[in-house]
């Protein structure tokens, strides 16, 4: 299976790595679909050269009030710890979703679970709840990837988003804080048997191989493969533009990225 799910802590590269890789595998003729399940960065459209991004999953079903209703259900039913059950079918065709609730174009589909809209609106929960039964029922097609794009940090993993893919990409910076987080990140996929790896993103040509600080945990979990991906004053600048990047100096580090994953 090719689902996929790319954690770290914030601003590393996420998103970035999220476009980088799917863009590859659509260059391979592999078709993509893009879960953006981060509910406060809400640009994540922009990077795929998209002008708005596609209306919420959480539209869809009708909002944080029909989550809330499911959720006082399941609690009802239950002994203690609630199935909660957003969609009725055991199985999520994206063909059934309709058209405004997705972006697509040459083989990328970009579906977004909901973020945050206003101060006070109450937590994002609704969505974690929203997001791993979404995750768990969406079907992929032969040879289709499905990519998902994270909010910074560990929460996710425990509201169970993981359970929907079965691969992590654990994204880091070179420096020691982020590089304990993709620790952690790795830790976790482990304990839940998901292939993990290891992305050290943004490195300068001088920092390249084992000159940056790689903490002792990391080091011990040197069967994880990791990848270098170098820092790219042409991602920066369409960054600041807010423009979709160019990948193609990229590719050989993709290809190893992509043949790691199968
Ligand atoms: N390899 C890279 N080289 C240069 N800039 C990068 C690279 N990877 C990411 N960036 C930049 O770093 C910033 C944060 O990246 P982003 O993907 O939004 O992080 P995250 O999703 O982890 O919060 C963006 O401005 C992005 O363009
Ligand atoms: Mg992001």
């Amino acid at each position: 299976m090719n689902r996929i799910l790319v954690a770290g802590k914030g601003g590393v590269g996420k998103s970035f790595l999220t476009f980088a890789l799917a863009e590859y595998l659509v260059s391979l003729g592999r078709p993509v679909i893009i879960v953006d399940a981060d509910e406060s960065n809400q640009s994540l459209h922009r990077w795929f050269g998209f002008a708005e991004p596609p209306c919420s999953i959480l539209d869809f079903i009708g909002g944080k009030g029909a989550i809330k209703v499911k959720l006082r259900e399941a609690l009802r039913q239950s002994q203690g710890d609630p199935r909660v059950s957003i969609f009725n079918d055991q199985a999520i065709d994206l063909n059934l979703i309709p058209e405004e609730f997705k972006k697509t174009r040459d083989g990328i589909t970009l579906i977004s679970i909901g973020k945050i809209k206003e101060p006070l609106e109450g937590c994002a929960c609704p969505m974690g709840v929203l997001a791993k039964d979404f995750l768990s029922k969406l079907t992929l097609r032969a040879k289709e990837y499905l990519i998902v794009d994270t909010e910074a940090g560990l929460e996710h993993f425990g509201r169970g988003l993981e359970q929907g893919v079965d691969k992590i990409i654990a994204v880091a910076e070179p420096y020691l804080d982020a590089l304990e987080m993709a620790e952690r990140i790795v830790e976790f996929g482990e304990k839940l048997q998901k292939k993990t790896l290891l992305i050290i993103n943004k490195v300068m040509p001088s920092s390249e191989g084992a000159n940056f600080v790689v903490p002792e945990g990391l080091r011990r979990l040197n069967k994880v493969p990791s990848i270098i991906f170098p820092f790219s004053f042409e991602i920066y600048e369409a960054s600041l533009k807010g423009e979709k990047p160019k990948i193609d100096k990229l590719t050989k580090v993709l290809e190893k990225l992509v043949l790691h994953l199968e």
